[in-house]
């Protein structure tokens, strides 16, 4: 048996295992108040099993309708997480990451380069999603939510796909977040041209939202397999598909080093609304550092992660208690 498959990370709250009296955490009334409630040695966390595994793999072999929601953010170069192109992006050499241009002295992180997809890359990327869709309609309950992480540049290569492998499309998550991507001027011409950018400055990323057919009305499908909808954020407010949210930074950042974080306050947003009573199990199958994990289990929900990099995996493990206990929104434990 492949080595990988064997090791199997079984992690659960002792508070869950034991079933010992637990303080939730309070409901939030609304997104700006979701992050103040203290979360480490309070609140009810939830168990979560990583997998150091591929995807593809892992969800052939997986139970049918077994899963009740998807969070995750995918590779898209589909080569960016090659290790000879991260071993470029540790050199700062080239490849398909790229560093944006500094402006006002600060060293910016690499990220990766969409625009030099080829027709060949862009069909790699089709096949690749339409696999990963084809699959994830398999594992999922009917009713099952599917929330997937894209950028303005190849969305297009994403959302087709999942229709055509039988998922419903259900709208957009639009999070503002204000990255480095865009808006520099003609390389080599910027004095000639200052007055052009070449593309916008991209102040925006969608996540793509998909729904897995219901069986029957919505109250049906909730009743029978606990899904169909999305969590109201209060009796008042519904969940809503614009999020502003900032870059992962700080001791985020130093808890899980990973070149493509997204944050704790971000993705607690979105594990909360992809469980419409908070039952089930919720799948990141490219769970880097492990955030979507550690963002479910924070809110008190059911997880499973996969990740193909051992040193990411590696990384997981360590980071998930961490960011799990992380308060956001300046709390004294430095989370900003
Ligand atoms: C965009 S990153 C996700 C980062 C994550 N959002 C975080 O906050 O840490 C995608 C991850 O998918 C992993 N990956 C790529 N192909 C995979 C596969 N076939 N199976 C499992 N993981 C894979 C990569 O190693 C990478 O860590």
């Amino acid at each position: 048996m492949d080595e990988r498959k064997t090791l199997r990370i079984v992690l659960a709250t002792a508070e869950v295992v034991k079933g010992k009296a637990m303080h939730r955490a309070k409901e939030p009334t609304s997104g700006a108040t979701l992050f103040k409630e203290p979360a480490a040695g309070s609140a009810c966390h939830g168990s979560y099993e990583i997998f150091l595994a591929d995807t593809f793999e892992w969800l052939a072999n997986r139970r049918h309708d077994s899963l009740h929601a998807v969070v995750t953010d995918p590779p898209y170069g589909l080569i960016e997480y090659k290790p000879e192109q991260l071993e470029k992006r540790k050199n700062g050499n080239g490849g398909v990451w790229r560093i944006p241009p500094s402006f006002d002295g600060c060293r910016r992180s690499p990220l990766p380069r969409f625009t030099v997809l080829t027709e060949s890359d862009r069909q790699k990327l089709r096949t690749f999603f339409g696999n990963l869709a084809k699959l994830l309609v398999k594992v999922l309950v009917p009713g099952g939510h599917v929330f997937v992480a894209t950028n303005p540049l190849v969305s297009y290569l994403v959302y087709e796909p999942f229709i055509s492998a039988g998922f419903e499309k259900r709208g957009e998550i639009i999070r503002v977040v204000h990255t480095l991507r865009g808006g520099d001027r003609p390389k080599n011409a910027h004095h000639k041209f200052q007055h052009v950018s070449v593309m916008p400055r991209s102040c925006w990323e969608p996540w793509g939202l998909f729904r897995k057919p219901l069986e029957g009305r919505v109250q049906d499908n909730l009743r029978k397999w606990k899904t169909g909808g999305l969590r109201r954020i209060s009796d008042t407010e519904p969940f809503k598909d614009l999020i502003f949210s900032s870059p992962a930074r700080g001791r985020e950042r130093q808890i899980a080093p990973h070149p493509t974080l997204k944050p704790q306050q971000f993705l607690r947003q979105i594990v909360r609304a992809a469980l419409p009573l908070g039952e089930g199990v919720i799948l990141d199958p490219f769970m880097g550092s492990g955030s979507t994990i550690a963002a479910a289990s924070a809110c008190g929900l059911e997880s499973i992660g996969l990740e193909i990099n051992p040193e990411f995996f590696e990384m997981a493990k360590r980071a998930i208690p961490r960011l799990i206990a992380l308060v956001p929104n300046g709390a004294p434990d430095g989370s900003k």
